[in-house]
């Protein structure tokens, strides 16, 4: 868990995010405004303590000029829809960390929910959103640095699986191959931005795996079979 130790340093911090992640072309000013504003504007979806901490992150974002936090984190409709589907389910698994949002969303989501999320790159404002929580939420959290396609977990049952890695259909396909067998039976695989026109792999690696499940927002939901 890399969430306690040693405080970051803003100034440090300011610097590195204006060389990796700030407003990159790869986003675009104007991507990032809209995502801000919808962000603002789908706020009062989330529950109370998750509103909370998303609304400091946000806030943080700006501040570090951080865009591309805003810009590829789940928007708060579809996390409240994500913490809907996954109400009871205490032993979750993400692939696709990024600076941790939807992680520590999860992680508010239930107080006796664990997480492991897993992302093969470590993103340098992760620690800054961290502190915005509390140390009983950030010790739910479990980060790995590693692709979600490999499955280093001692942890045999897992409740759920929320997927939201790089969208290639190859890695989303790693994943289902990954993760399907450690799932408890009724268990959950999610995959985030079904459907999306500028994310087709998702659709077309759910299309290759002829996964049997049911489309909820942005979401494709596949349920393994109980017997
Ligand atoms: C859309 S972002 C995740 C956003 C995050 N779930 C949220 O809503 O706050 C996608 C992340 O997937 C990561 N990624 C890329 N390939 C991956 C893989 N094979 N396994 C796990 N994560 C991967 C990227 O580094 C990036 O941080």
């Amino acid at each position: 868990m890399q969430g306690g130790g040693r405080r970051f340093d803003p100034g440090t911090l300011h610097q590195k995010v204006s060389r990796v992640s700030l407003f990159t072309s790869a986003t675009g000013r104007t991507g990032v405004v809209l995502a801000a504003v919808r962000s603002v504007v789908q706020l009062g979806a989330l529950p109370r303590r998750v509103r909370g901490f998303y609304t400091r992150a946000l806030w943080t974002a700006i501040r570090l000029r951080d865009g591309f936090a805003i810009w590829s984190s789940a928007p708060p409709k579809d996390l409240a829809t994500l913490l809907r589907l996954l109400t009871g389910r205490l032993n979750v698994v993400e692939l696709g960390t990024h600076v941790g949002w939807s992680a520590t969303a999860l992680a508010l989501g239930e107080p006796d929910r664990r997480v492991h999320t897993f992302d093969p790159r470590r993103w340098p404002t992760q620690r800054a959103y961290l502190e915005l929580v509390t140390a009983d939420v950030r010790d739910r959290i479990t980060f790995v640095e590693g692709s979600g396609t490999d499955t280093p977990l001692s942890t045999a049952s897992v409740d759920a699986v929320f997927v939201d890695t790089n969208h290639r259909p190859e890695v989303v396909e790693g994943c289902f191959h990954a993760w399907s067998g450690r799932l408890v039976p009724g268990g959950l695989m999610i995959f985030h931005d079904f459907g999306h026109p500028r994310h087709r792999g998702v659709t077309e690696a759910i299309d290759r795996l002829r996964l049997d499940g049911s489309t909820v927002g942005r979401f494709f939901v596949w349920t393994k079979s109980v017997d």
